[in-house]
């Protein structure tokens, strides 16, 4: 999607390019991230009203170190390079960058020299966030210092070219005042106009959504989840019922969530909802399997083949012509594939329904392929989504076989099921449900000896994880109080057949993982 008017933040690679993006949305005006390869037809012809560089972990000097097309520089748009942007800005007009001898990471002090647009509004001296080991000692022809701090040339402008750079990162928090400067810059600078809100991307989005499907078919693969249900409602507030959902039940959902949530789409939220039971195709497939890639990969292969099928047979059944694709893909999910640092190496293969067959020729709609799943939450939000969906915790899509350590049978996903019951149960009976960002059993390959009612048992081991995280790259077990791990333990443990222990998983992310397998 684009909106004209908006701010374009080029990556370079940067660890917060994101929230550049995401602070300036917050100001209702739209941005979005290219690549910094993106050719300059494709740059101007999304008609911003101003370009962001962002940082980045290169020295310019590296081989291989990324670069945007100079022009941009001169296409007599405001730009404002930050940090790596602000050195490749400095490097490319003829300035003088250079390895700093102290490097300044964390916090420092800003001194301004002189008043300049970008700190209109703001005090002399500011604290703000480092974060680079080279930094600009010459200025190129134009520019003049703006601040410094007590290392570095922290802040730089040409205002005849309307050309701005800051060392340090005004997007993060940590910034005094920070999103104040990315004002400045866009309402000041870029003399942009509010152009974005929830109820401003719900309507272009939707009229966007059905100028593309036209009178054809689109057909969505729901989860029940909050990326794929709110894709779901804004294509079916575009073109109604001529979107069809498949809602596949792999046998591996928690206690009642196939049922529940097909309920919830049909009834509350008024979707058309084809719901599969699939679960014997993907227990018989999972038969003897223990490896946790080869779990995943049959369950990814298996969830392609029952969607697929799907695919034709509606196709077939409606008649007509079934060929827009939507997906709940967000913003995190695109980025690895076009960052300038390339893909991440693979820790698990996440599945979703992109490795679709070639012979079904669909075309994708992906309406939140520019957001963040807060941003996600807040449109839902407006779109009348209830708290059910909107709060859920996130829920992997190979579902239950992969905190279902060894090999998946239906006797030992009951068990699963019961205990993970017990955990959501007795976390949201503590109020702390939405204060965690996921809670569940996992169910261990061991046994032990247990002694109940005088005899000696001998069961398996629920293992309790609770985490709490912003964006799941990172996480940490939860301090749950004590009176809540023991209700949980002794509930398990009394109502939940074969199990005679239960453990918490007090392992952080890295260097573990929030799943098991
Ligand atoms: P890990 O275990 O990699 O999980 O720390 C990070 C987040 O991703 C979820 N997850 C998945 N989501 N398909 C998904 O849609 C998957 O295959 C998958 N594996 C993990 C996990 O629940 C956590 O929120």
């Amino acid at each position: 999607m684009n909106v004209p008017g908006g701010v374009i933040v080029l990556d370079f690679g940067g660890q917060y390019t994101q929230l550049i993006a995401r602070r300036i949305r917050e100001q209702e005006v739209f941005s979005a991230i290219l690549p910094c390869s993106a050719s300059i037809d494709e740059i101007e012809g999304l008609r911003p009203a101003g370009v962001v560089l962002s940082g980045g972990p290169s020295s310019v000097y590296d081989k291989g170190a990324p670069v945007c097309d100079s022009r941009v520089l001169g296409l007599g748009l405001p730009v404002l390079g930050i940090c790596y942007g602000m050195q490749w800005m400095a490097h490319s007009l003829g300035g003088n960058v250079v390895k700093a001898e102290h490097r300044e990471y964390g916090p420092a002090t800003l001194d301004r020299e002189r008043d300049s647009t970008l700190f209109r509004g703001l005090p002399e001296h500011l604290k703000v966030w480092n974060s680079h080991g080279d930094h600009v000692i010459g200025l190129p022809a134009g520019f003049e210092t703006v601040g410094r701090t007590d290392n570095a040339v922290a802040a730089i402008e040409d205002p005849s070219r309307r050309l701005y750079g800051v060392e340090f990162h005004p997007e993060v928090l940590h910034t005094e005042r920070g999103s104040e400067i990315l004002r400045n810059f866009v309402f000041e600078v870029c003399r942009a106009e509010k152009n974005w809100s929830r109820a401003s991307f719900i309507s272009d989005t939707v009229g966007a959504i059905r100028q593309q499907v036209g009178d054809a078919q689109a057909l969505c693969a729901l989860s029940g989840g909050v990326d794929s249900t709110v894709a779901a409602v804004l294509v079916h507030r575009a073109i109604g019922d001529r979107l069809t959902n498949v809602f596949v039940d792999t046998g591996l959902l928690r206690r009642n969530e196939f049922q529940d949530t097909l309920e919830l789409l049909r009834d509350r939220l008024h979707l058309k909802v084809d719901g599969v039971d699939a679960s014997e195709r993907f227990l018989a497939r999972l038969h003897g399997v223990t490896d946790p890639e080869e779990k995943r990969k049959r369950i990814g292969a298996e969830f392609i083949a029952v969607f697929a099928g799907e695919a034709k047979r509606l196709a077939l059944s409606s008649g007509s012509d079934m060929r827009f694709l939507v997906q709940g893909t967000l913003y995190p999910d695109v980025i690895e594939s076009v960052s300038v640092k390339g893909p991440s190496a693979v820790i698990k293969t996440h599945h979703n329904v992109g490795g679709l067959p070639k012979d079904l020729p669909f075309q994708l709609i992906e309406p939140l392929r520019d957001l963040f799943k807060d941003e996600v939450r807040m449109i839902g939000r407006e779109l009348g989504l209830p708290d059910e969906i909107l709060l859920k915790h996130p829920f992997p899509g190979p579902g239950l076989a992969v905190r279902l350590l060894g090999e998946v049978t239906k006797d030992k996903l009951e068990v699963l099921r019961a205990a993970d019951a017990i955990v959501v149960e007795e976390i949201r009976r503590a109020g702390l449900y939405g204060k965690v960002w996921q809670a569940f059993a996992v169910l261990l390959p061991v046994r032990s000896v247990g002694v109940m009612g005088d005899y000696r048992s001998y069961g398996y081991t629920i293992a309790v994880r609770v985490v709490t995280s912003e964006d799941a790259m990172t996480a940490d077990w939860a301090r749950l109080p004590w009176d809540v791990l023991e209700r949980i333990s002794t509930r398990v443990v009394n109502e939940v057949r074969d199990v005679t222990r239960v453990v918490y998983d007090v392992s952080s992310k890295p260097p573990s993982t929030i799943e098991w397998e």
